[in-house]
């Protein structure tokens, strides 16, 4: 049975009685409404909310990302509706068990950010950026990081904190995705039908979607999110891109994340 929801008036308008599924892949904490050929995303609001519409509408055109249909602020809820993106996300079984296309696939949605002009982009995601949102998940809750900063060979949270601000990386600006992991990458007759979830997208460095992309096929393949695939090698995507990998970029990256997990 469909559950109850509230959606504003603004938002009924186009919804109106039409039944829905609800998502259970991501992770964000975000309710996902999914409609026959509209998506509907809800959580709490935040001003990061504002700059999101702002990204939608400057990007409108430039990528094949969803269409902003909609959105309203109500009862310090956030609602977005957009277009719904065709085909099948990265974390298909169809797509996890044929590694040479996905990658292929894979290089050619980052190839295509990477061709965006980035003059105008309402958000940039710079080391300064990514470390001050370190700093405050860090400092919510230092202790309950000790166990992956040990694992990561350092004392504590604010160990590796340190070392990173002092080792930052030259910075590469292109458009990156912020968060371009299998489930928010869509494809359909063997072309990137869509990227989704774009809620943090901006400049950023080249390395900020390569490595995000890098532990997703991990995650997705070695059991990490239950599926084994033996043999699939994530560095299959440095051939399909024609770069060799950056590995010191790669762990900065890495690391950064490892707070956030
Ligand atoms: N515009 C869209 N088109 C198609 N599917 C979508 C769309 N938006 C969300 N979904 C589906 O809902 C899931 C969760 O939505 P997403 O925006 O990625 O939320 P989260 O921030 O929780 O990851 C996606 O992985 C996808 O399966
Ligand atoms: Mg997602």
């Amino acid at each position: 049975m469909e559950e109850k929801i509230f959606i504003p008036e603004k938002i009924k308008a186009h919804t109106g009685g039409r039944r829905y599924s609800t998502d259970a892949l991501g992770k964000s904490g975000a309710s996902v409404y999914i409609y026959d050929d509209m998506v509907l995303k809800t959580e709490k609001y935040s001003p990061e909310f504002d700059t999101q519409i702002k990204l939608y509408e400057w990007l409108g055109g430039k990528l094949p990302v969803p269409e902003l249909i909609e959105w309203d602020i109500a009862d310090g809820m956030s609602y977005m509706l957009t277009s719904r993106i065709s085909g099948h996300n990265g974390c298909d079984k169809d797509m996890l068990d044929h590694p040479e296309t996905l990658t292929e696939l894979l290089a050619k949605g980052l190839k295509m950010l990477w061709d965006t002009d980035i003059t105008g982009c309402p958000r940039e995601n710079t080391y300064d950026v990514m470390l001050s949102q370190m700093k405050k998940r860090i400092d919510s809750a230092p202790a309950s990081l000790e166990g992956i900063c040990r694992e990561n060979g350092f004392s504590d949270a604010y160990e590796l904190f340190g070392y990173l601000d002092s080792h930052r990386p030259g910075y590469d600006p292109v458009f990156s995705h912020g968060d371009f992991c299998l489930p928010n990458i869509f494809f359909e007759n063997n072309t990137v039908s869509g990227f989704i979830d774009i809620g943090n997208a901006g400049i950023s460095d080249r390395y900020s979607d390569i490595s995000d992309c890098l532990r997703s096929l991990r995650r997705n393949t070695d059991g990490t999110f239950g599926k084994v695939i033996d043999g699939f090698d994530p560095d299959m995507l440095f051939e399909k891109l024609g770069i060799s990998p950056d590995r010191e970029k790669i762990r900065f990256f890495d690391l950064i994340e490892s707070v956030f997990f």
